[in-house]
């Protein structure tokens, strides 16, 4: 029965797809709004191990954790090339009623998103106030660590460490993190550090792969594991955050939210010709920030994020239908070339606005500030009694074109606990001598 509702939801969805893909002509597509989010460049390692023998930080351009000249670079070069790609959407002086941005409070994270602005916005004509520096100070918006659930994500949430704890108890999570116990014992042998999580394989992994940038030999014991054993556990650490569809809708709920809710403001005033809405929303952040949007998003595909690595949220707007999409791309690379669009699960890689926000209900109903304060929350459904704003709302705009999407919630798949990759050979003690 069950398996009859889900086939036939199955095929009203793939025939509203195939319905709205045959209207899209990417030539009629204009670009709305804009959200961008970005890891910082390239930096020193943020706390190298007990036994590191780089530790001295005068071995280091700059100090630990702080964004290097080569991240300067990257992030200036980052700015010029979203100048290009939104030079239709923005105006070229700066206008503060257009873009807005916003920076995890942490020092690489303020000078990345400060050198991308510095090529973002050059000044030209009126805005040149000093004939030697090409350069104009832009604002940039900033909130203290643990006071930020939407950009840091580390606001206190009782109810996410009590759904974490209760993951990180189950059996699928610690068989699964098992296999990598002869790896744990071996680098905590030899690091100094005491390693017993993804986590913690994932800190020294990084220090590691820091180390190769600049040049350090690294020490004879890591050549047994690094890269290849320590990758897969490194990389499968950015999902744990937002493993199960409730902690990611506390993870990452509030983020998605404040980029759907611009969104939807957008589809309001336009296309009337005129609107005084944000274009361009620039969030400056961290590795596990992209994850946990592409891992909340079901879009993850399970490689670390790189530095500068950055997701672009884009709204289009079809002058033939008179319909909104959603277009999500993902630069993980540090050079220049073109993202690669991604494809949004049960929808492709142009999605009806209306059906995006369906998609993603899981995440965009939330009350975080209630919910986090609850102990124990059943699971979804109950979330829907007290969601106000934003899916409300958005039903009475869009209301025609709601009623013809699927009444089912569509689940997003998130990573299995046990995914069938490839778990490294035990160290075995012959290894380590
Ligand atoms: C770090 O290196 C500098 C320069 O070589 C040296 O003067 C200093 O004593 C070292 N610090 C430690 C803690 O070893
Ligand atoms: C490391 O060595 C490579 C190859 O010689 C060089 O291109 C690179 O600039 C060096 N990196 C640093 C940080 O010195
Ligand atoms: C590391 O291994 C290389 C090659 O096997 C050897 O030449 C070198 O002496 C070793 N270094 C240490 C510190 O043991
Ligand atoms: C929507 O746009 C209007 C007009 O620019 C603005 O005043 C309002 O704050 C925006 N709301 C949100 C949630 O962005
Ligand atoms: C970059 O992202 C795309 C889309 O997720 C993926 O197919 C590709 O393997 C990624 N490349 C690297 C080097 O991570």
């Amino acid at each position: 029965m069950l398996m009859a509702t889900n086939m036939i939801s199955f095929v009203i969805i793939i025939t509203l797809i195939s319905v709205s893909l045959c209207q899209i002509r990417s030539d009629d597509l204009v670009l709305q709004y804009a959200a961008v989010i970005f890891r910082h460049g390239d930096r020193t390692p943020v706390e190298p191990y007990p036994t590191d023998p780089y530790k001295n930080e005068s071995m280091w351009p700059v100090k630990f954790g702080q964004l290097t000249n080569t991240g300067k670079k990257q992030h200036y070069a980052l700015g010029k090339w979203l100048r290009e790609r939104y030079r239709h959407m923005i105006s070229e002086e700066y206008d503060p009623t257009q873009i807005h941005v916003r920076s995890t409070d942490v020092d690489r994270t303020l000078m990345s998103v400060e050198a991308n602005l510095a090529g973002l916005f050059p000044p030209v004509g009126n805005s040149i106030w000093d004939n030697q520096l090409q350069w104009q100070p832009i604002p940039v918006h900033t909130m203290p660590t643990n006071r930020d659930e939407v950009l840091a994500m580390q606001r206190k949430c009782p109810a996410y460490d009590i759904a974490l704890e209760e993951l990180q108890e189950s059996k699928e999570y610690t068989d699964r993190l098992s296999q990598y116990q002869g790896l744990m014992d071996y680098l905590t042998a030899y690091t100094g550090a005491k390693i017993k999580d993804y986590n913690d394989i994932s800190y020294v992994y990084n220090t590691l792969y820091i180390e190769t940038l600049y040049n350090f030999t690294l020490p004879n014991w890591t050549r047994t594991v690094y890269p290849d054993k320590m990758r897969e556990p490194s990389c499968y650490s950015f999902r744990t955050a937002t493993m199960t569809p409730l902690l990611a809708r506390l993870k990452v709920g509030p983020l998605i939210q404040e980029i759907v809710t611009k969104m939807a403001n957008t589809t309001l005033t336009y296309p009337a010709g005129y609107s005084n809405a944000v274009k361009l929303s620039i969030y400056s952040a961290h590795d596990i920030t992209v994850a946990n949007v592409l891992h909340a998003l079901g879009m993850f595909d399970g490689n670390c994020p790189v530095y500068t690595a950055t997701i672009l949220f884009e709204l289009l707007y079809s002058q033939n239908t008179a319909e909104h999409f959603v277009r999500i791309s993902y630069r993980n690379f540090t050079g220049i070339a073109e993202p690669y669009v991604l494809r949004i699960p049960y929808c492709g890689e142009v999605c009806s606005f209306n059906r995006f926000v369906t998609l993603y209900e899981n995440l965009l109903n939330i009350n975080w500030d209630f919910e986090c304060a609850k102990k124990n929350i059943p699971i979804l459904g109950m979330s829907m009694l007290y969601s106000v704003g934003i899916l409300a709302a958005l039903f009475v705009a869009h209301k025609i074109i709601f009623n013809r999407l699927p009444r089912n919630r569509l689940n997003i798949m998130y990573s299995n606990v046990n995914t069938d990759t490839k778990i490294p050979d035990k160290i075995t003690e012959a290894q380590k001598k």
